[in-house]
């Protein structure tokens, strides 16, 4: 008779979490840097490799927020430090407003290769994602030469003055940190798990777009506008899909009234979707994106990658900055991309997305999931206290976060009303450390409705 080998789980356990060394470390945290720079787990690691993270006292936990979409190519890829260490041994930098290098180059001319459109493109290279966005925002307004910018309800684009005011959510980003940026515009983008009750999805994604046209005729001058700025897949505000019509919308807003498309991939990008940039499942090309994130495999990196005309278009000595196109982070960056724009690869993040798509729709079962959704290996599960009403229920998701890294998992929250569990594992999870990981996580949800009796 065939007997089946167990598969020796990943998940180690030894002490809770956090252990004796931990805390040590989370006091000397708390002491040396400012409460404000919160924390979703009380995890204090000691390395990471591929999915697998250790913590200083010996748990080994699996990875499934992916430092927010910064990992998908997994911590520490060989190809990724190798490429570091031979430019450390080099030099480290010279910066570019001072000398020219290669590696910079080379990432540019790979963005402007893989990035949607089949125009003549060039790309910026900055530090963080809101550098990024700060800066394609900038250059549309130099380019255009109008003041506005139209955003949505929803959106996160990052925390400096310009990206806080663009952004959405305000108790937990904006929230005492006085007055914003002007001329900046903000819309509602269709979100299809709410839509009003009593209306249909088509009639509400057909008003949503109707709204597009109202809002230029009742309160905002299209020729005053510089920018139409939207994730394609809303990251922070809840892994929310804008529909193909809508995104078209824009595209035809922007090409009728000379305003500029930027789509921020910096979270939904980098091949998380199973293509290298989510605006490819749609075959809409935007006239600048934002990248960041995953494309430097954990380095602080970021680009912007746009039309020629467009970004050529600032005087000389107008963009750039004392790290931008850091060699150190270019090589690591270089390598990542080419692992994420491999056929093979997106291949087999399309797998890994209809795997976890499968385990999560059986969630659907349990009283207080709201909703489960997501494109390709971008997935979320929603809590509410009511199926019917909708309503949010961030305690409980809260709860079931704690339950769950308590059991192994690192996660973290997200939506409009932190009712919502993100899951961005690293792309190169094996299939039996994802189920093993998606195990922990609906475990944590069962216990939580088993407590309350309801199930
Ligand atoms: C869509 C999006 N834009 C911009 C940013 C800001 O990036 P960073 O944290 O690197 O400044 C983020 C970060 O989460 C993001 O998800």
């Amino acid at each position: 008779m065939e007997t089946k080998t167990a598969i020796k789980p990943t998940i180690d356990i030894v002490s809770p979490i956090p252990g004796p060394k931990s805390q040590e470390m989370l006091a000397r945290r708390a002491a040396a840097l400012p409460k404000g720079a919160a924390m979703s787990t009380q995890v204090v690691v000691d390395s990471a490799r591929g999915a697998v993270v250790k913590d200083v006292d010996g748990n080994t936990l699996l990875d499934f927020a992916g430092g927010i979409g910064m990992i998908n190519v997994g911590h520490s890829p060989t190809n990724v430090v190798n490429a570091v260490k031979k430019q450390l041994d080099k030099f480290i930098h010279t910066c570019q407003i001072v000398t020219t290098f290669e590696a910079p180059i080379q990432l540019a001319e790979m963005l402007n290769e893989l990035t949607p459109g089949d125009f003549p493109k060039k790309t910026l290279l900055c530090n963080s994602g809101s550098e990024a966005v700060e800066n394609a925002v900038n250059i549309a307004k130099y380019y255009t030469q109008r003041p506005g910018l139209v955003v949505f309800e929803g959106a996160y684009h990052g925390r400096t003055h310009l990206t806080l005011s663009l952004t959405s959510k305000y108790a937990l980003f904006k929230k005492g940190f006085g007055s914003m940026a002007s001329d900046i515009h903000r819309l509602h983008a269709p979100n299809m798990y709410r839509v009003p009750d009593g209306m249909s999805a088509q009639k509400y994604l057909d008003f949503c777009i109707q709204r597009l046209d109202e809002a230029l005729i009742s309160h905002i001058d299209p020729t005053s506008i510089a920018a139409i700025l939207i994730e394609p897949i809303l990251g922070e505000g809840g892994f929310v899909p804008v529909p193909k019509p809508f995104l078209q919308k824009l595209r035809e807003l922007c090409d009728q009234h000379g305003i500029v498309l930027i789509f921020d991939e910096i979270q939904c990008g980098m091949g998380r979707t199973g293509k290298l940039f989510a605006c490819q499942h749609h075959g809409i090309a935007p006239d600048m994106i934002t990248i960041a994130k995953s494309m430097g495999a954990g380095m602080p990196i970021a680009a912007v990658t746009g039309r020629a005309e467009i970004m050529d278009t600032i005087h000389p000595g107008g963009v750039g900055g004392t790290y931008s196109g850091s060699p150190i982070a270019c090589a690591a960056a270089i390598e990542a991309v080419k692992t994420l724009s491999s056929p093979e690869f997106q291949r087999k993040t399309e797998q890994m997305g209809e795997q976890m798509r499968k385990i999560m729709e059986t969630w659907r079962k349990y009283p207080l999931v709201g909703d489960v959704r997501g494109v390709g290996a971008m997935r979320l599960v929603e809590f509410v206290k009511d199926k019917k009403s909708k309503e949010p229920d961030p305690d409980l998701t809260l709860e079931i976060i704690k339950h769950a890294v308590a059991n192994g998992i690192l996660l973290i929250r997200a939506g409009l009303y932190s009712n919502c569990i993100r899951l961005l594992p690293p792309l190169v999870i094996t299939k039996n450390q994802l189920k093993e990981g998606m195990e922990v996580l609906e475990n944590a949800i069962r216990v939580a409705h088993e407590k309350r009796g309801l199930i």
